[in-house]
Order: structure tokens, then C-alpha cells, then sequence
């Protein structure tokens, strides 16, 4: 019998149905499909209707997970909501997701790390589950990041989606499971991938209004250059300290923010296409909600069988860095 580890029992996902592709955008900013295909891998982004709350989109995605699982809210000891775009400053949208699904008895935060977010929930709730604290816990990533979007810059309004997923973590001891983490801050990455409005620093006002300091701003090169060195680097580090090497991973599931970090991480850990899931050309850059949906892509194209050795991995605001060694336990699809 082996170590109680927190396993990933079912997974859920919700995008919305209005599909926005990159012909749509150049009717908006000046763009166009062959530069947001070749800079990024993007074709298209689902997109709320208007006014349509995260916590709204996650409900989905926790039904979802809920249901292929076949139990019911009632039994959820704790919500995790990763998100950048809560549906207000506080409660927590982890509160009004929970009054939404029903989960009497779960208590519950969210976690602010950016498109590392859905990463740093999963690896603390797997720390509730293995400690014995709670037998069922839904980890979340979501965002609609249309809320934050600035139609006017170009160079970040192609780059992102909605899109929400949900993991439920439950307690086993056959060796599958989350089997280590390796997570990082450098917050002198600030400048570069921010929401400068809003909060206690800028507080909003018709000021901050006018300057469209309610956006989401990214100094694009910088980032890129700290997510290739990054998201190679924290994925070898959980292989390595384990014993593995790329040889090792089966998949690799990497935050979905631009295909050309994705393909240079592939490269640096030595990974056939086989091995490698890139959905970003369907949904854009989701944030939280990146990786549970890749994983969903990874399950839609029979890519993932229990038994598999996982790695994910992403970069994201702040900055964050997140990595996750997993043997995937296998789930009702
Ligand atoms: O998820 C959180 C972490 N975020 C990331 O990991 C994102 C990291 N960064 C990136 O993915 C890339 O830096 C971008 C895709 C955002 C930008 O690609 P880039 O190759 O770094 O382009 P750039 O920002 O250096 O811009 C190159 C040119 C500029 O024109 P000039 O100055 O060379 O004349 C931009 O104005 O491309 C122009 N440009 C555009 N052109 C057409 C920027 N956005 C667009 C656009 N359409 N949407």
C-alpha cells in the first residue's frame, strides 16, 4: 500500500457557446488571421455573452465534473477558485459558486496566481486530501476574460478566451495521484502582465476610467522570453528531482498562452507531437482555465489513460510559476 496522494477523480469543463474568430477581430482592431495564427496558434475564442459571471461559466464546468462522477454537490468538502476575473473584489467567487452548486457543507477561497492559478489550487487542494482533512475537494479554473479586455489594444484583445474547468481531488493508495509540485514567484514581474486599476493601489475612479487602466495590459516580448525559459525549466525540475527524465512523460500539459512556448518547452524536454496537448488554436488563452481544458482535450482525443505520467506547467501574471508531477488515476469521460 502506498502513500495517500490526492487523485484527480473527475474533470468537468464549460465553454461558452459563441465562437470569435480572428476574422471577427480584424473587424474590430487592426489585425489579421495570419498574424495572430503565426505569433500565437490562435484561430478562434469562445466568448461569454455580456454581463455572464465567472462564477456563472465555473457552475458549468463543476456540474460537469460532478455529474461524470455521479455524486452530488452536498458530498464537496471544499471549493478552490482559481481567477483573475472574480465576479467582484469580495466575497469570493469560490462563496457564490458554492451557494450556486448547492455545497451545503464546503468551505472555500480563491487563488489569485494568473494563468499559474488553476496549478497552485490543484497542488493545495491535493494538500487538504493527503494531510486527511477532506475527502472531496473541487478545484476550479475560470475566467472570462472578456471583462478585462481592452477591444482597443491589439496586442492583447486577440490573445485571450473565456472557458472554465473543474477537477474533483479525492484521497487513494494505488500509487496514482498528484505525486510532487514545484511553484515559483518572481514579483518583479509586475510591470509586465498587469491589471494596473481597481484595487487599493489605483482605486477606480473616472480617472483611471478614462485611461483604460481597467484593462489588462501585457509587455508581450518580456513575458514571452520568461515563459520559454520557465515553463522548460520548472518541468524539468519536477522530472529531475523524481528520478525522470522527457523520456518519462507520456503527456505534457502546458498553460496554453502562445503555441511557440509551448513548442519551444517541447523541445527542450526532447517530446514527440504525440506527447504534447496544444488546443490553443479552439480557445485562445482561457487563464485558469487553460490546462483543465487541455486535459479535456487530451481525454476527447484518447490521449490519457490511467497510469499515465503527466507534467503541466505554466507561466503566468505576477509572475507565477507553476509545475505538477501527476499519475493520472483515470476518470468517467
Ligand atoms: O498567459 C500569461 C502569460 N502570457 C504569455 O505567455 C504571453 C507571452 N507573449 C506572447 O505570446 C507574445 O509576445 C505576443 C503574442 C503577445 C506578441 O508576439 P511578439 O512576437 O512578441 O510580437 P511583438 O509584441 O513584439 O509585436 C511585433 C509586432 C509589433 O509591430 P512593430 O512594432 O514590429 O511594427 C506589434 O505592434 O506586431 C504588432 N502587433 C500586431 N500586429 C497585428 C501586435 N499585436 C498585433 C496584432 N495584429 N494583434
Amino acid at each position: 500500500m502506498s502513500k495517500v496522494r490526492a487523485r484527480i477523480t473527475a474533470l468537468g469543463r464549460y465553454v461558452p457557446p459563441r465562437v470569435v474568430t480572428n476574422a471577427d477581430l480584424e473587424k474590430l482592431v487592426d489585425t489579421n488571421d495570419e498574424w495572430i495564427r503565426t505569433r500565437t496558434g490562435i484561430r478562434q475564442r469562445h466568448y461569454v455573452e455580456p454581463g455572464t459571471p465567472t462564477s456563472e461559466i465555473a457552475l458549468h464546468a463543476c456540474r460537469d465534473a460532478l455529474h461524470k462522477r455521479g455524486i452530488g454537490a452536498d458530498e464537496l468538502d471544499l471549493i478552490i477558485v482559481a481567477t483573475v476575473t472574480p465576479d467582484m473584489l469580495f466575497p469570493a467567487t469560490a462563496c457564490l459558486l458554492q451557494d450556486k452548486l448547492g455545497a451545503k457543507k464546503a468551505w472555500g477561497f480563491d487563488v489569485s496566481a494568473a494563468c499559474s492559478g488553476f496549478l497552485y489550487a490543484l497542488t493545495m487542494g491535493a494538500q487538504f486530501v493527503e494531510t486527511g482533512a477532506h475527502r472531496k475537494v473541487l478545484v476550479v479554473g475560470a475566467d472570462v476574460m472578456t471583462s478585462i479586455l481592452d477591444f482597443q489594444d491589439r496586442a492583447t484583445c486577440v490573445l485571450f478566451g473565456d472557458g472554465a474547468g473543474a477537477v474533483l481531488l479525492e484521497p487513494g493508495d494505488d500509487g496514482t495521484g498528484i505525486l510532487d509540485f514545484s511553484h515559483e514567484v518572481d514579483g518583479s514581474g509586475e510591470p509586465y502582465l498587469h491589471m494596473v486599476a481597481g484595487g487599493s493601489r489605483r482605486p477606480t475612479t473616472r480617472e483611471t476610467v478614462d485611461q483604460r487602466l481597467h484593462f489588462v495590459r501585457q509587455e508581450g516580448g518580456h513575458v514571452f522570453k520568461f515563459a520559454v525559459r520557465k515553463m522548460a525549466e520548472i518541468s524539468l525540475r519536477v522530472l529531475e528531482r523524481n528520478g525522470l527524465s522527457g523520456a518519462d512523460v507520456d503527456l505534457f500539459v502546458a498553460h496554453q498562452a502562445n503555441i511557440r512556448i509551448i513548442d519551444a518547452a517541447q523541445q527542450r524536454l526532447g517530446l514527440p507531437d504525440d506527447k504534447v496537448i496544444k488546443n490553443i488554436d479552439r480557445y485562445g488563452n482561457t487563464t485558469a482555465g487553460t490546462i483543465p481544458l487541455a486535459l479535456g482535450t487530451a481525454l476527447d482525443e484518447g490521449r490519457l489513460k490511467a497510469g499515465d505520467t503527466l507534467v503541466l506547467a505554466s507561466v503566468g501574471a505576477g509572475f507565477t510559476v507553476g509545475g505538477a508531477l501527476v499519475k493520472w488515476s483515470g476518470v468517467n469521460w
